[in-house]
């Protein structure tokens, strides 16, 4: 039988260069180490009691590895991976039929698993608790449920923000992990192998360059080495060195903490209108013409961590070292 999956979306360029980037099991996974520590434990306990793995939901900004661990997972556990997403399924319908599909000890993937509707999440609950169905036949007073056995199975869920998933579902993941942001050093490594992976010449300093200045994040260490790639190419002898890698990230505007554009247009516009903050992120977000979400998921968590900015009960306000990196002169100490 054909295994059925609700998204075949073509995969524009970048996706299809992602899936060839990715590592195929969880050793050659770099970083996210008690992450990986956490899983593989539980991976193993499974296998050997012969179950599928418990439920799973990875957390975190995008581009740290998600949808890698998932196909991981299936890998490890000798399973065959299904792939949909939140927004995909539109009826409580579509759901069954792809759970219904699975083999026993199957990987059901939902990325950006926050945005499920509810009347499919709620075919969800039975599903992960119990591995039933409860489907409706027929039409108003003539309508009765039947129970329907599934075969059990793992759901791996995905989402940018953990904050917006119902705490039912929540709760029916028995293992929850956050991904967080990568060190240099591991970039780097990560570096070094899409680069073996892509046949491109580089050395340890233009890797770790690269990797710096990647705001810790697998996804844009990659499309920065493609990039680089071509600059290597066109205007040097095809080697990526430190050189070659500074010169292509300046022309991305890519400044050498990683912020890009739109980091320093968001810390410029709340040093520059708003004295620094607090301001609101809507205010900020629609002074600067983006989304809050995107701000909120992407941009912030990065500038945060870094200590470029804070979030106070009143908003957002800049740091001094967010002043210092731009060229900002430092407000007077009041004594
Ligand atoms: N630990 C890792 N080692 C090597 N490569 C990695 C690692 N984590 C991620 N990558 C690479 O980064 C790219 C992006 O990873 P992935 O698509 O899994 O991120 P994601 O968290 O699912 O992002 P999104 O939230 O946008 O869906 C992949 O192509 C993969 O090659
Ligand atoms: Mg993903």
């Amino acid at each position: 039988m054909e295994r059925r999956t609700i998204t075949t979306q073509r995969l524009p360029e970048e996706e299809k260069l992602e899936i060839s980037l990715r590592p195929q099991r969880l050793s050659e996974y770099i970083g996210q180490e008690s992450l990986k520590a956490t899983l593989k434990v539980y991976i193993e306990a499974a296998k050997k009691r012969r179950e599928p793995l418990d439920h799973v939901l990875f957390y975190g900004p995008p581009g740290l590895g998600k949808t890698t661990l998932a196909a991981i997972i299936a890998n490890e556990m000798g399973a065959s991976l299904k792939v949909t997403s939140g927004p995909a399924i539109e009826r409580p319908g579509e759901l069954v039929a792809v759970l219904s599909g699975m083999k026993p000890g199957d990987v059901l993937f939902i990325d950006e698993i926050h945005r499920l509707n509810r009347q499919v999440e709620e075919v969800l609950y039975p599903a992960m608790e119990d591995f039933v169905v409860d489907i409706v036949l027929g039409k108003e007073t003539g309508a009765r449920s039947m129970r329907y056995k599934l075969p059990p199975f793992t759901l791996v869920g995905a989402t940018t923000r953990a904050g917006m998933l119902t705490a039912p579902l929540r709760d029916r993941f028995g293992v929850v992990q956050r991904l967080e942001y990568y060190r240099p050093e591991e970039l780097k490594q990560i570096v070094l192998r899409s680069a073996g992976v892509l046949g491109v010449e580089i050395d340890e300093e233009g890797a770790f360059e690269l990797a710096s200045r990647s705001r810790g994040t697998p996804r844009l260490a990659n499309r920065f080495l493609r990039r680089v790639r071509d600059f290597a190419q066109v205007r040097y002898d095809g080697r990526i060195t430190r050189q070659v890698a500074d010169e292509t990230l300046r022309i991305l505007q890519v400044d050498a903490c990683g912020l890009d554009r739109i980091d320093r247009s968001m810390l410029r516009m709340i040093i520059d209108y708003y004295g620094g903050g607090p301001v609101g992120l809507d205010t900020l977000a629609a002074a600067l013409g983006e989304d809050p979400g995107t701000l909120e998921d992407v941009y912030e968590p990065y500038l945060m961590q870094n200590g470029f900015l804070k979030r106070t009960p009143r908003g957002r306000m800049v740091t001094d070292q967010a002043l210092l990196h731009l060229g900002y002169p430092l407000p007077e100490k009041e004594s």
